[in-house]
């Protein structure tokens, strides 16, 4: 019987407060996989590291991925700014793309997350 997946834990549920942001490394299908963590609104979400205009890391300053202001999710290569909610990107030369998303799931006060199904 196969064993049910466990996820890697990237924290407590309180170490991502609205705000902020932190990348984290998977282990997916053979390959190294950076992600990051964000708290938005209350809640937390989680993509892959890769803008969709080149596939470069979003940020410069190691885990900044938040505008000034927190509103949006910047790309410090070309400016291309992302909804935190949904990863679409909705300005910038990669307009109508989506961040890949990485499921998140909570373990009691845990976050764990997993592989997303699709590159
Ligand atoms: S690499 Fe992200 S906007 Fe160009």
């Amino acid at each position: 019987m196969a064993r049910r997946p466990v996820g890697k834990r990237i924290g407590r549920r309180e170490d991502f407060p609205d705000g902020t942001s932190r990348k984290f490394t998977l282990r997916c299908r053979g390959e190294s996989l950076e992600g990051f963590v964000l708290g938005f609104e209350g809640e937390l979400f989680a993509y892959v590291n890769r803008c969709r205009h080149v596939p470069l890391p979003l940020d410069w300053v190691d885990n900044q991925f938040f505008t000034e202001d927190e509103r949006y999710l910047l790309c410090a290569n070309h400016g291309a700014l992302y909804e935190p909610t949904t990863g679409e990107c909705l300005w910038g030369p990669c307009f109508g793309a989506w961040l890949q998303k990485v499921p998140l799931k909570m373990d009691g006060g845990t976050v764990r997350a997993f592989c997303p199904e699709h590159d």
